[in-house]
């Protein structure tokens, strides 16, 4: 596994996580979600010279995709998201559960963590994993229903769960956190 930088930004009035992953190595980078294309990330993708060539959608809530029609006005990047046809965000890549794809020769993989919505999935870089809003620290995304409730629960469980306990998890919103941490201190799980 190659030494990659992790940038948060902060984004939308819900605080939404925006990250950029990049290899200072090879110059090659991507972007998680892009709630909105802000100057501070536009300034900071420029200045370390990163070109993302894939912008990972872990689901097509507005506070996770809307700035990515911006982003592709400066970048040609590949929008890579669930084959499903929920959400309108347009994309490049349709991906699965298990779906695998190489970034700056790290493997990536496609985890399913529906139920917060219905084209919620993670992505697993190995040391780390993208949950979107499927597993936050201390606490699970929002659903609107008990049964999509329910759902997220045993996604989260069936697809992160089985990570090493030191996977660090990057959610879609708040702070950093592992997998050995949630799987014991998270609530939603006892
Ligand atoms: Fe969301």
């Amino acid at each position: 596994m190659m030494g990659f930088e992790i940038k948060r930004f902060i984004v939308t009035p819900m605080l939404t996580n925006n990250y950029v992953v990049s290899d200072p190595i090879s110059g090659g980078g991507l972007v998680v979600d892009v709630g909105e294309y802000t100057s501070e990330m536009r300034s900071y993708l420029k200045e370390k010279g990163i070109v993302p060539e894939l912008v990972l959608l872990t689901h097509d809530h507005w506070d996770h995709s809307s700035g990515i029609e911006d982003l592709l006005k400066d970048h040609t990047a590949s929008v890579v998201k669930k084959a499903t046809n929920w959400g309108t965000t347009p994309g490049d890549r349709f991906v699965k559960h298990g779906d695998e794809f190489d970034f700056c020769g790290a493997n990536v993989k496609v985890l399913e963590t529906h139920g917060h919505t219905p084209d919620g999935i993670s992505f697993w870089f190995g040391d780390f994993v993208f949950s979107g809003d499927a597993l936050f620290a201390g606490a699970v995304g929002g659903t609107g229903a008990r049964a999509d409730h329910i759902t997220e629960l045993s996604t989260v469980r069936s697809s992160l769960f089985p990570l090493p306990d030191g996977t660090i998890v990057y959610p879609g919103h708040g702070p950093p956190t592992t997998i050995g941490a949630e799987r014991c201190f998270n609530p939603f799980f006892f």
